[in-house]
C-alpha cells in the first residue's frame, strides 16, 4: 500500500470524529470514499494531511510514519490536497494561483523548474494555459476547480486527496472532472483518494470504494460488487 492508514481516530478538541478508520490506496490506484454530510470525510482527509494534528493511530505513506506530520512535509513526501470549497483565491489570476503551488513546493516560479512543472500542468489542463493571466475568480466553477487541481498538481504529487471536487458542478462538467481523475492515474500514474458525493460518476474511475459513516468505515468494496447501487445507498 501506498498510503496506509490504520486505526485513525480524530477530531476537533473534545469532540472525537473519526472512530478507528482504516483504509488504504495503493500506487495509481484511485480510491472512492463515499459517506453522508457530516460522515468524517473531510476529517479524515484532514487528519492524513497532518491538519489536524493531534490524530492518534497510523499513517503511514511508502511505509514511513507520516501521522500528524504538517503539511509542508506531505508535500516533500508526494501527496498534495485539493480541499473541499477549491480554495482558489478569486483576485489572483490563474498564474498567481499555480505560483502558490510552487511556492509550497519551494520551487521558484521563473526557474526552469517551475516552468517544467506547470508545462506538465498544462498538459493535464491546457485551459490553464489559455485563461493563465485572467483573474480566476472570472472563471466559472468547473474552471476553478480546475485551478485548484492545477495547483496541487504543481507539487508534483504521487498521490492527490481530492474533496469533493464535483460538488455544486453540472454533469458535464462533472464528468470533465472525473476524465481528468482518469487520465491522472493512467497517465501520470498518480493515486487518488477521492471524496465525491457524485457516486455514479465516482464508481466509473474508482477501482475500489469505502463508505464512511458517522465516523467509521463500514464497507470496503469494489465497483463491480456495487452492480445494486440501491443497496450502497441503503447502507449510507
Ligand atoms: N472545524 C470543526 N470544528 C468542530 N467540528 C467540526 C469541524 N469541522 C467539522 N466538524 C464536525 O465533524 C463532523 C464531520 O465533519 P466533516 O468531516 O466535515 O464531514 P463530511 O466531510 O463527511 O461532510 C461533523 O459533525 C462536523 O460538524
Ligand atoms: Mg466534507
Amino acid at each position: 500500500m501506498m498510503l496506509r492508514v490504520k486505526d485513525l481516530s480524530a477530531g476537533y478538541g473534545s469532540l472525537n470524529v473519526l472512530d478507528r478508520v482504516s483504509l488504504g490506496v495503493e500506487a495509481s490506484e484511485v480510491v472512492a470514499l463515499f459517506g453522508h454530510n457530516g460522515a468524517g470525510k473531510t476529517t479524515l482527509l484532514k487528519a492524513i494531511f497532518g491538519l489536524l494534528g493531534d490524530a492518534r493511530g497510523e499513517v503511514s505513506f511508502r511505509d514511513e510514519n507520516i501521522l500528524n506530520q504538517a503539511p509542508k512535509n506531505l508535500t516533500s513526501h508526494g501527496i498534495a490536497l485539493v480541499p473541499q470549497g477549491r480554495g482558489v483565491f478569486a483576485n489572483l489570476t490563474v498564474a498567481e494561483n499555480l505560483r502558490l503551488g510552487l511556492l509550497a513546493a519551494g520551487v521558484k516560479a521563473n526557474s526552469a523548474e517551475g516552468e517544467r512543472r506547470l508545462e506538465r500542468v498544462f498538459q493535464h489542463l491546457p485551459l490553464l494555459r489559455e485563461r493563465f493571466h485572467e483573474r480566476a475568480g472570472r472563471l466559472s466553477g468547473g474552471q476553478q476547480q480546475m485551478v485548484s487541481i492545477g495547483r496541487a498538481l504543481v507539487l508534483g504529487p504521487s498521490l492527490l486527496l481530492m474533496d469533493e471536487p464535483s460538488i455544486g458542478l453540472s454533469p458535464k462538467i462533472v464528468q470533465e472532472v472525473m476524465h481528468l481523475v482518469r487520465r491522472l492515474r493512467d497517465e501520470a500514474g498518480l493515486a487518488v483518494l477521492l471524496v465525491e458525493q457524485n457516486v455514479r460518476h465516482a464508481l466509473k474511475v474508482a477501482q475500489r470504494v469505502y463508505v464512511l459513516k458517522a465516523g467509521t468505515v463500514i464497507l470496503e468494496t469494489t465497483p463491480q460488487q456495487l452492480s445494486d447501487l440501491k443497496s450502497l445507498w441503503d447502507l449510507f
